[in-house]
């Protein structure tokens, strides 16, 4: 079954952009097939994508990439189900009536939030839309520095925390100058190790252990 997907926050530059990237990459390169859907208007990620382009060649980039405006997103998500795992949305800032249709057509809404009062103010708009519509959610705290006060107390107010964090590191951004993800750029780095952390641990939200069964006996039953 397709899972969508919907990366969202209020608050402008928390790193939805990043984050959105980053996720389809790292999902991509463990063999799931991704569509991305940019329905931000200012169309950050269709600039990265056609970067990608550049680099890789059309339709070589790896992930199906498509940008329209957020009121068209339920057909679109109907078209790129039959053909994909993955649905990754990337959402403008403000809890607009697109994002919000984003959000209604998401399995899973990932908010990224920075460690800092008016990103965790923020934050609550969105998380009330998901309890609204009862869609799970996972904050991923992003630009975290490594013990700090702030990021303790801030979490104390949130729920749904994921796990892995992701840190301050140039690299997230740097890559996406050349169409990539840091993933593709600096496999080996700390960042590259903190969204693949991420991405598996967001995966686990879909885990369905009578799929995994089922696929483990077809496994079985595969001559040696
Ligand atoms: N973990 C990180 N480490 C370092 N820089 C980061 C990180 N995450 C995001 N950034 C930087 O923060 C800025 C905002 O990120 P991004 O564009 O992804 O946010 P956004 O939520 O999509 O913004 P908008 O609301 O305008 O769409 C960018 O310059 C990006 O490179
Ligand atoms: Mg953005």
């Amino acid at each position: 079954m397709t899972k969508v997907v919907t990366i969202a926050q209020q608050k402008g530059g928390a790193g939805k952009t990043t984050l959105a990237i980053h996720l389809a990459v790292a999902w991509s390169q463990r063999g799931k097939r991704v569509a991305v859907i940019d329905i931000d208007p200012q169309g950050s990620l269709t600039h990265w994508h056609a970067i990608r382009e550049e680099r890789f060649g059309q339709g070589y980039t790896g992930i199906n990439f498509s940008n329209l405006s957020g009121w068209r997103v339920g057909s679109e998500i109907s078209r790129l189900k039959r053909t994909h795992d993955i649905i990754v949305i990337d959402s403008p800032p403000h809890t607009e009536t697109e994002a919000r249709t984003a959000i209604r057509h998401a399995d899973l809404i990932v908010l990224p939030v920075q460690p800092s009062p008016t990103d965790l103010w923020a934050t609550k708009a969105t998380v009330d839309l998901a309890n609204g519509e009862k869609i799970p959610y996972r904050i991923v705290l992003n630009r975290v520095s490594p013990h700090s006060k702030i990021v303790e107390s801030i979490s104390k107010q949130l729920e749904n925390i994921a796990e892995s964090p992701l840190g301050n590191r140039v690299a997230f951004a740097a890559s996406l100058l050349e169409g990539r993800a840091v993933t593709e750029t600096q496999p080996k780095s700390p960042a590259a190790r903190e969204i693949k952390l991420l991405a598996e641990e967001l995966l686990e939200v879909f885990a369905d252990p009578e799929e995994e069964a089922a696929e483990a006996r077809e496994r079985e039953m595969e001559p040696a």
